[in-house]
């Protein structure tokens, strides 16, 4: 049966490492579900990718108290044709944040982004501390499966 299979897109932003590990981590669940991982970096994403997605993975570092510019530049570039485009509306979506101490500024601000693009939240915000250690990438590959799993079933 030549069914078509789900296409998860997973963006993220990563100076040094720590939020491409756990962008990696995500990939590796949404294969092990079956369905194929999209993984960009947020600056060589554009809205035809996230169109081309039946769901969408974000990955950030906080970086002063904010998500990363690059991942802001993505919703720059995408918000006003994206907010016109009836496939977005309750697309699902989940977040992933990498941060030095703290995290929760990163969240909160894309989370209002995905507010306003009428996304649908899936799963719960995981926000890892420095290194992602293996219970971290556990978590990520678990969302990834997630994710994954909930649009191939239908459940979301
Ligand atoms: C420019 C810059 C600003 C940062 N600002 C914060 C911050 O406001 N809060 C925080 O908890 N960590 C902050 N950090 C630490 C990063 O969030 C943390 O090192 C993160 O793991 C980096 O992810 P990356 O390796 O994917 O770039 C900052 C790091 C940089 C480089």
């Amino acid at each position: 049966m030549g069914e078509a299979k789900e296409k998860i897109l997973i963006i993220y932003h990563s100076q040094s490492g720590n939020t491409r590990k756990m962008a990696e981590a995500v990939a590796e669940g949404v294969k092990g579900a079956g369905s194929i991982p999209v993984l960009k970096l947020a600056g060589d994403a554009d809205l035809t990718d996230l169109l081309d997605a039946d769901a969408l993975i974000i990955g950030t570092p906080e970086y002063f108290g904010y998500m990363a510019g690059m991942v802001k530049d993505f919703f720059d570039r995408i918000y006003e044709r994206g907010l016109k485009e009836q496939k977005l509306f309750r697309k699902p979506y989940s977040l992933f944040v990498s941060a030095g101490n703290d995290g929760t500024g990163a969240k909160n601000s894309v989370e209002r982004i995905c507010i306003g693009l009428r996304l649908k939240k899936v799963q719960e915000v995981i926000i890892s501390k420095g290194s992602p250690n293996e219970s971290v990438l556990m978590a990520l590959r678990e969302m990834g499966m997630a994710v994954a799993l909930g649009v191939k079933e239908g459940i979301f």
